[in-house]
Order: C-alpha cells, then sequence, then structure tokens
C-alpha cells in the first residue's frame, strides 16, 4: 500500500479547519493560523502602519522601563518570551538585564520564519545566549523550566498584547498554566492593549492601506496553498468591528456572496451565505482593572506597571506568589 507522508501540524491545520468551518453556527478560524510565513511579514508591516499604535507603545514602554525592570527581577535569571516576532522590542530588556548578569533567552515561536528572524536580530547582545524553540508556547516554557537549574528564576515575556487573542475567560486560564510552569518569586512581564474609543480602533484594524485585510484574507490563502482548496479571496473582504459586550475587536471574512468552497484535504464543500463571517481573530482591549484582576485570579500579584499615555497600552510586571 502506498501511504504519503503528511506532516501532524498540517493534519492538526487540516482538522482545525474542517472543524471550524463545518458548523450551522458561526464560523470560526484560529487566530494562531493567521501567522505563517507571509502572514507573519504582513504583520510586521501592521506593526508600522500609523494607526495601528500598539506595538510602538509597546516598544516605547520597554525602552524606557527596561533599566528599572531589570532592577525588579531575580537573579540568576533565564528568560523566555511567548511569540517573539521578530524580536525588535525585546532587545530593550535583554541589553538591560545582561548589564546585571549573564543570561538564557529562549523565544518560543511556532512561526518558524519569525524565529530565525528573531535569533538573527538578537543574537549579538553580549551575555545573552540566545536558543529559539518552534513550539507551541506552554510546550516551550515547560521544557525550559523543567530543564532549569533549580536557583534559576524565570522570567517570561509575553509582550504586545497577544493575551488578548484569547477567548474571554481562557486569558485567565493561559495565565494560570504559565503560572503552574513557575516557581514562586518568578515573574511574567504582561503587554496588555487598553480600552479606547471604538473610532480609534476600528481605524487600527482596518487600515486605509489594506494590509489588515491582506493579513487577515492571507489566512484563505494559506489555505488554498497548504490543503489545496479553492477559496477566491476576491469574493471575501475584510471587516473589523468592536464588540462593546466582549470589549474587543473582531476581524472577520464576510462573503461577497453566495458561494461553495471546496476543500479537498477534508473532503468536504463548505457553502457560505451572501454576508456570512468567518471569525478570525479576537483582540480584546483591557481596563487597568481587568489586568489586576487578571493576576489575581490567576496566581500572581501586579508588582509595577507602566502606560504609554499616547497609545493607550499597558506593560505589568507580575509575581507568582
Ligand atoms: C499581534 C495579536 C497583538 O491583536 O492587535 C493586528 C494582531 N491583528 N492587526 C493584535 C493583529 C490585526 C495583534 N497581535
Amino acid at each position: 500500500m502506498l501511504t504519503e507522508t503528511v506532516s501532524p501540524a498540517l493534519t492538526q491545520f487540516a482538522s482545525d479547519v474542517r472543524q471550524g468551518l463545518n458548523t450551522a453556527g458561526q464560523k470560526q478560524l484560529p487566530s494562531k493560523y493567521l501567522y505563517d510565513a507571509v502572514g507573519s511579514a504582513l504583520f510586521e508591516v501592521i506593526s508600522v502602519i500609523p494607526e495601528y499604535g500598539v506595538t510602538r507603545a509597546d516598544e516605547r514602554i520597554l525602552r524606557s522601563a527596561a533599566e528599572q525592570i531589570a532592577t525588579l527581577v531575580p537573579f540568576p535569571l533565564t528568560v523566555c518570551e511567548l511569540g517573539s516576532g521578530s524580536g525588535k522590542k525585546t532587545r530593550y530588556i535583554l541589553e538591560a538585564l545582561s548589564l546585571h548578569a549573564e543570561l538564557d533567552y529562549y523565544p518560543i515561536e511556532i512561526s518558524a520564519g519569525a524565529l530565525s528572524s528573531c535569533e538573527r536580530e538578537l543574537s549579538n547582545i553580549y551575555g545573552v545566549n540566545t536558543v529559539g524553540l518552534e513550539r507551541e508556547y506552554i510546550e516551550g516554557l515547560r521544557d525550559v523550566a523543567q530543564h532549569r537549574n533549580p536557583d534559576t528564576h524565570l522570567l517570561v515575556l509575553f509582550l504586545g498584547s497577544t493575551i488578548g487573542n484569547f477567548d474571554s475567560g481562557s486569558d485567565c486560564q493561559f495565565l494560570s498554566q504559565i503560572r503552574q510552569t513557575l516557581c514562586c518569586g518568578d515573574t511574567v512581564l504582561l503587554g496588555t492593549d487598553l480600552l479606547k474609543p471604538a473610532s480609534r480602533l476600528i481605524a487600527a484594524y482596518d487600515d486605509p492601506a489594506g494590509v489588515t485585510a491582506a493579513f487577515n484574507l492571507n489566512l484563505l490563502a494559506r489555505i488554498n496553498r497548504e490543503l489545496d482548496a479553492d477559496f477566491d479571496l476576491r469574493q471575501f473582504e475584510h471587516e473589523a468591528r468592536f464588540n462593546q459586550i466582549t470589549g474587543s475587536v473582531e476581524m472577520h471574512l464576510r462573503s461577497k456572496k453566495k458561494q461553495t468552497v471546496y476543500l479537498p484535504s477534508a473532503d468536504c464543500r463548505i457553502s457560505f451565505r451572501e454576508g456570512e463571517t468567518i471569525w478570525t481573530e479576537s483582540s480584546h482591549k483591557y481596563s487597568l482593572a481587568e489586568v489586576g484582576k487578571l493576576a489575581h485570579s490567576s496566581g500572581f500579584r501586579c508588582e509595577q506597571r507602566w502606560v504609554d499615555d499616547e497609545w493607550p497600552f499597558a506593560e505589568s510586571l507580575f509575581v507568582a506568589i
């Protein structure tokens, strides 16, 4: 018998896509699949778009607070970063920390491309030994935590407001999972985008040059590339909404007409009504009180926090208790 070898990651992708689209209710795809090589590159462009203030706010805080952060975390130290992206903004922290002691830095990324550019970007910091892990967040973190020297503390970086992509309630669950891998006194530096007027948020997630639209539509292109589907990208359009009830920006892909798409690898056809959407991402916007509650209910206390006032965004230092 002839058997084809399909990677487990591809099988998982196919089954997640099948499950997310084969439903009578709201079609939905996990937002992590936005980040293939093309999607990661498009996100890098989004991060410099004037309307999208998140990444620059994150960077401003990290730049100005790096030295203070280095005085607040216990040494000897190992740093893990969940979803390092290109690693550009992490440099400030690593440089400040490396002035206190040598350290190991483990960026944990599911995107191989982002991981290698991060390793390249940060390989030349004196006193920092960088080892990239192409893994899911918690898996990678467990691995590092299990192999650490017992007297070494962990600092987990979870920047850029990626925490906002979890469904409501699972942000806390995820932080609790992080907490379980840590020891008392270990720390988490958490970036959270804050609530701001809906008009500002919509402009940020539906930029006039259409880069965010391309980022969103690329998910369908990826399904075509990797799963041989026949999505006609011109028959779908990007939509950004602010959901007042959940406090989250939602990205959707709206079908411009009644149509059917064939997914050969899943051996199924998916039909769309005119105007029907696939929900591809939620990006939660926090209040400061909510961030405090998040720390509390997942086993941390909030030691210090920094807020950018140009683009409301908070960086919080949580200590495991
Ligand atoms: C990388 C998850 C922080 O939610 O703002 C940007 C992703 N989506 N524009 C975010 C994103 C649309 C971004 N994060």
